[in-house]
């Protein structure tokens, strides 16, 4: 099994475009499903939850075929409704698939999502909002059954959490609707905004994206398109809290700091300089990070709980102390006793964390637990003392399109041993 080998202590200098967004590109890539005809999608990052949609698509008689950071689906010849459980298990976020079959077929046939390494990964909102909607939804043995067999008519559906899943698998079913759908409560991700500008494009009358009340107007022909996806916002924080736990000078092109202000803002605050432009976010850091406010996760555009430990990594090998508190997944600090491993002083407390940065963290042996929580142990290995060995990449892989060789064009000493 390969692992990355980190040498710290360079600090980063240089540019980079940061690839399209994964949370944006899993839903759009289901929405084709909505198109019969073939849709093509730019900026698509070659990830592993990405190659694992694909299998879906092609399996469900759809032809998806990916050249550089293009994909053409064409969902023409769309013939199944049932997702295979090992499929399912691969990536929890095929549960996705359930709104765009309903809203296209009429049925749909998946295993039920199940656990995740963020913890119990309830489906509950996403079921509630589609039976909402008319569809009979039948939970056997772990399997789900969903059929639109009366009909599906839109209405009102009002979202307890603002739930990013649950949002967009009501506005793919909402598409195949007769009549007005209202997700009230939505969530505001800039990824939904995405989500809406595909559907757009294709033809569907969709708006409020961004706002807490997305409108749909069900039942229009959708045609295919020609689609750009938008940057991710989480990989750009992932590369700049690396130059700002190994110092340097680095530009983000690709995301927008508008979707980043959380993030940004908590950078500035632990001595970070950022200059931003449209499309352009740059950090300057020299000298160690300061303890920052507490940084509580939320629904955006509230802290995002993705790059929760990533600013963690960076913080806990700075000075002065930060409170972090977790409040979308109830198991997302995995990573924390990684981190201890290269000498971060972290409590951990039920929600909270508290980090009292040590100056410095060291090399050490380590294993992604999670998605970002694999990222964190890179972004504390640049700024650690000595070498680090972070193993268990098939996690990092999941989000993050040539981590390494990105932050080797930035300078820094890591690379992959197979
Ligand atoms: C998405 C993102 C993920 C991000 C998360 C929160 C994708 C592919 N993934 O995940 O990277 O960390 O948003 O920003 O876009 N909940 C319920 N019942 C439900 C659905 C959710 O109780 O039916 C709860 C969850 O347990 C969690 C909270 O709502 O506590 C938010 O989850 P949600 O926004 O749905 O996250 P995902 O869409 O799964």
């Amino acid at each position: 099994m390969s692992y990355y080998e980190i040498t710290g202590g360079r600090p980063l200098s240089g540019s980079l475009a940061v690839h399209g967004a994964k949370n944006s590109v899993l839903p759009i890539l289901a929405a084709c499903l909505l198109v019969p005809g073939q849709c093509v999608l730019h900026n698509c990052p070659d990830l592993s939850d990405v190659s694992a949609t694909l299998d879906i698509l092609r399996l469900l008689g759809c032809q998806a075929e990916r050249e550089g950071d293009t994909v053409w689906i064409d969902a023409s010849a769309l013939s199944r409704s049932e997702i295979p459980e090992h499929l399912m298990r691969e990536m929890r976020s095929s549960v996705i698939f359930l709104g765009a079959l309903l809203a296209r077929l009429g049925e749909a046939e998946l295993s039920y999502p199940g656990g995740c390494e963020l913890g119990p990964r309830p489906i509950d909102l996403h079921l509630s909002a589609l039976r909402a909607l008319g569809a009979e939804i039948l939970e056997e043995q772990g399997a789900l059954c969903c059929r639109g067999s009366t009909g599906l008519r839109g209405r009102e559906i009002c979202l307890s959490i603002p739930s990013v899943g649950a949002t967009e698998n009501a506005m793919l079913a909402a598409c195949g609707c007769a009549g007005v759908t209202a997700i009230v409560g939505a969530a505001q991700e800039p990824e939904i905004i995405d989500l809406q500008g595909f559907l757009q494009a294709a033809g569907a009358q969709v708006t409020g994206a961004g706002t807490p009340t997305i409108t749909v107007q069900g039942g229009t022909p959708l045609h295919p398109v020609e689609y750009r996806v938008m940057g991710d916002r989480i990989a750009a924080a992932t590369y700049l809290c690396a130059a700002a736990a190994a110092g340097g000078e680095v530009e983000m092109t690709g995301a927008s700091a508008d979707t980043l202000t959380a993030v940004l803002s908590c950078l500035e605050e632990a001595g970070c300089t950022l200059h931003t432009a449209p499309d352009k976010i740059a950090l300057t850091c020299r000298g160690p990070l300061r303890g920052i406010r507490p940084v509580r996760t939320a629904p955006y555009p509230g802290f995002p709980t993705d790059a929760q430990a990533i600013l963690m990594a960076a913080l806990a090998g700075g000075e002065g102390a930060t409170m972090f508190v977790e409040n979308i997944f109830d198991s997302r600090y995995r990573h924390v006793d990684e981190l201890r491993r290269m000498g971060a002083d972290i409590q951990v407390a039920g929600r909270a964390a508290m980090v009292s940065g040590v100056g410095r963290l060291h090399g050490a042996a380590v294993r992604s637990t999670d998605l970002r929580g694999g990222a964190a142990l890179v972004v504390a290995a640049l700024g650690a003392e000595g070498t680090t060995q972070v193993a268990e990449l098939r996690h990092i892989r999941r989000g993050y399109q040539a981590l390494d060789r990105n932050l080797r064009a930035l300078g820094a000493d890591i690379r992959e041993i197979p």
